[in-house]
Parts: C-alpha cells; structure tokens; sequence
C-alpha cells in the first residue's frame, strides 16, 4: 500500500513537474524582459540610442527603440554615433554582453560609467530585453576623427576661446 502511494506520488510528480518549472522559467523570462524595458527607460538609453526620441519626448514607438541614432555628437573627441543596440547585443551571448558593459569605456556622450556599476541581475535584463526586441536597423554611422565634418546632422560642443 504505502509503496503504490510511493508510485502514485511519483507519477503525479513526474507529470506536474515540468510543466510547473517551464510556466516558471517563461513567468520569470517575461519578468525580466519587462525589467529591462524599465531600466532602458529610466537609464536613458533611447534618448541617444532610439532616433528622435529626445525631440518627440518620448513618443517614439517601442517597435523603433534602440536602433541606432544617425545623429552626430561632436567634440574634441571628434564625431560620436549611438549605436544600434539591437545588432550590438544580437552579436554577443549574454555572459558576453555582461563583461562588456561591466568593463567598457566609450568616448562622449556614452555615460559608460553607469553602465559599469549597473548590477548583474539587471545588465542580464538589459540584455533580455534587447534580445526580445527583433534585430532590425541599420549599423550607426561610423565615428569620425577630430577635424572631420560629418555629412549628417549634429550637435557641437563648442568650447570657449582661451
Ligand atoms: C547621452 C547619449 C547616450 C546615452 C544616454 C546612452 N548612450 Fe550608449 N552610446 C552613446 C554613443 C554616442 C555611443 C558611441 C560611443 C563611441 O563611439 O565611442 C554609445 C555607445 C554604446 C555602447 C557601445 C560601447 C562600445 O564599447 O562600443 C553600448 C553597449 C551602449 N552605448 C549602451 C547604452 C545603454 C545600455 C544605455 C542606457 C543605459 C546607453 N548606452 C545610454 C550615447 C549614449
């Protein structure tokens, strides 16, 4: 008696089981995709990286978020594109991903720095939510050296003369 109670619950186990840990795994998924939209938009992330999202204030829609901006950064540092973050990540694993954006330095206006102390649980849904966005766009322009007009529209940063 008690081992085909044993059986039963066994059984029972076996078909509950994994249809419970995949409900869990795809609740938790979508959790951390949801994360990672809030996190791109308090951190900022569309402001440069999402074309004309600064000038709609914040209207663009989500289908064209984090596609790169054609829109130049000019400075001592020459000219600055945001890239397409879509391809950026679609081109790396999320451990990948993880050891970059813990370690990078970019040039202006990039706020690197954030990004460096962002903490793990919530690069990894970065990372979830951008993958969640199809890969799409073209790459951003490429940046150009100090002295070098770019043919798109920019901003400059104009520095007092001494
Ligand atoms: C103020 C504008 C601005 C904001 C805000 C911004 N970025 Fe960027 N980002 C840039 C520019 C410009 C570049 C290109 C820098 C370069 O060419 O060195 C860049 C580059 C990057 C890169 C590539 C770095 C590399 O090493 O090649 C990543 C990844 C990135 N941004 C992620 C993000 C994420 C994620 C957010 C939001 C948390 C964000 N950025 C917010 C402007 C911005």
């Amino acid at each position: 008696m008690k081992g085909s109670l044993l059986l039963v619950a066994t059984l029972f186990l076996c078909a509950t089981l994994p249809s419970t840990a995949l409900a869990d795994s795809a609740s938790r998924d979508q959790a951390e995709i949801d994360r990672g939209r809030y996190l791109v938009k308090m951190s900022g992330c569309n402001d440069c990286h999402t074309a004309g999202y600064m000038p709609s204030e914040g209207t663009v829609p989500e289908s064209q978020w984090l596609m790169g901006d054609t829109l130049g950064w000019q400075g001592p540092w020459g000219t600055t594109y945001a890239i397409n973050l879509r391809l950026y990540a679609s081109e790396m694993s999320e451990d990948e991903w993880v050891s970059v954006v813990k370690t990078m330095k970019a040039r202006p206006p990039m706020p690197w720095w954030v990004l460096n102390e962002m903490e793990e649980p919530d690069v990894r849904a970065l990372y979830a939510y951008i993958r969640s966005l199809p890969v799409a766009g073209a790459p951003a322009p490429a940046a150009l050296e100090p002295g070098v007009t770019p043919k798109t529209a920019y901003f400059q940063m104009v520095m007092p003369e001494e």
